[in-house]
């Protein structure tokens, strides 16, 4: 292994996040665990030169007290406690220690080297890799998302061709985005990659449904039907890659289940495909998912895509979703996220998309009245999308998107902005 680590354990401490992302600001690895890790699983870890015990008030989990094994008070590196004074600790803090009273801890007294940077982080996830799937195979639903995209690439490293990737396309994916998926994974990276092309399956299967949630349920349901399809044509498949990565654990609850039935992967598979988890990515925040993925050599585009939701264009496409409304819909959004990219406005607009409505409206096109569709553009910054403003677009880059949609999108003869804040308005229509 590469790197040192420092094991934060989680004694029902909120502030975990927080004092890993400071040890990891001095330049050393570390890694959130659960209380009940075992000495076995420590072992498995290797380079393990200190444990923080975070408890933080009252060492209380799920409502019930908490403590370590108390094989890991001997584990044998230094053990502190950063909660309310335990004397089977060699050290502690009352609470979230400073940056010098972890630097005295991570280097003084734990002798850890600072060698934590994406480098070593892939080569030490390729060698756990490796070491967890041996000669069998993995399988991944990759979606073209930031996170699943950054697993495939990782895979990849790991082991090659053992990797299955089922890229579906249900045909609400943005313009360009499942051919990119194929050009950089099939193409460029020679990743073993079944595209299905779902398109007409998920068209029909929309046809007449108005209901928003209901549109959420029948794309959903059907991508799991689909991936579910193809898991079961392949044989010898013993694990499933997921792009998980620290946040969404967090949003999960604690601890993680290391065999996966329905409900929390991939949408929920069926109980009788079982298969182990592999997850490199989930001791990283987004940021160093994406310092990961630029490290494995994809495209800035891929890596930095903004947030995109499953549904894709469907939740974008108002109402019962029509084939020439939702091209519209992507034209649109083409044009929107090329013009931000001239203007220098996508690295800093947080997301900004295009929406068209199940009506329309009248207007005049070559001396003669229309009734033509509407594009919404809406653009906006937030922090963890609970709450958003609007971004204040200069008027000239508005108008300029404005004329070409107008322009190069048929059937559209009116194009408005978005001015709605969240709350009262969600960022996404539907
Ligand atoms: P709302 O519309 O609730 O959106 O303000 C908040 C953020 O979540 C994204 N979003 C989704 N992401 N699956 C996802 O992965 C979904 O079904 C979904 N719905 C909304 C939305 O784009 C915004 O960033």
């Amino acid at each position: 292994m590469k790197q040192d680590m420092i094991v934060i354990l989680d004694l029902g401490s909120t502030e975990n996040t927080v004092v890993a992302r400071q040890i990891r600001e001095l330049g050393v690895y570390s890694e959130i665990h659960p209380h009940d890790i075992t000495t076995e699983q420590l072992n498995g870890l290797k380079n393990v030169k200190g444990i923080i015990l975070n408890g933080g008030e009252n060492r209380i989990v799920d409502g019930q007290a908490v403590d370590v094994d108390q094989a890991v008070y001997a584990y044998g590196c230094p053990v502190i406690s950063i909660d309310h004074p335990t004397a089977k600790c060699e050290q502690q803090y009352a609470q979230i220690p400073g940056q010098e009273e972890l630097r005295q801890f991570v280097f003084d007294i734990c002798h850890a080297e600072p060698n934590w940077n994406m480098k070593n982080f892939i080569e030490d996830q390729v060698e756990r890799i490796r070491e967890q799937v041996g000669d069998k195979k993995v399988l991944l639903a990759l979606s073209g998302g930031v996170d699943s995209s950054v697993v495939a690439a990782m895979l990849i490293k790991a082991i090659g061709k053992q990797l299955v990737c089922v890229h579906v396309n249900h045909g609400l994916m943005r313009k360009n985005e499942s051919e990119s998926v194929v050009e950089v994974f099939k193409n460029q990276l020679h990743a073993n990659l079944i595209y299905v092309d779902a398109v007409e399956r998920f068209l029909s299967k929309l046809e007449n449904v108005a209901d928003p949630e209901q549109k959420r349920k029948i794309i959903g349901g059907e991508f799991i039907r689909v991936f579910e399809e193809e898991a079961r044509k392949l044989e010898g498949i013993d694990f499933l890659g997921q792009g998980t990565i620290y946040p969404d654990i967090i949003e999960s609850g604690t601890k993680t289940a290391k065999m996966v039935k329905s409900h929390h992967n991939v949408g929920g598979l069926p109980e009788d495909l079982q298969f182990e988890l592999v997850e490199p990515l989930k001791q990283l925040f987004k940021d160093e998912v994406r310092a990961c993925g630029i490290e494995l050599g994809l495209p800035e585009s891929m890596v930095y895509r903004q947030p995109f939701p499953g549904p894709g264009l469907g939740v974008r496409c108002l109402g019962a979703i029509t084939r020439d409304r939702l091209e519209a819909v992507r034209e649109s959004d083409a044009i929107l996220r090329e013009e931000f990219e001239k203007a220098g406005l996508d690295k800093k607009v947080w997301q900004y998309f295009t929406v068209v409505p199940d009506f329309k409206s009248v207007g005049v096109k070559n001396n003669a009245r229309c009734f033509d569709y509407m594009v919404i553009i809406r653009a906006i910054n937030t922090i963890d999308a609970m709450s958003a403003t609007i971004e204040r677009v200069d008027w000239d880059v508005l108008q300029r998107i404005t004329d070409r949609i107008l322009k190069e999108v048929g059937n559209v003869c009116r194009v408005c902005y978005d001015m709605s804040p969240k709350p009262p308005a969600t960022i996404e229509f539907e």
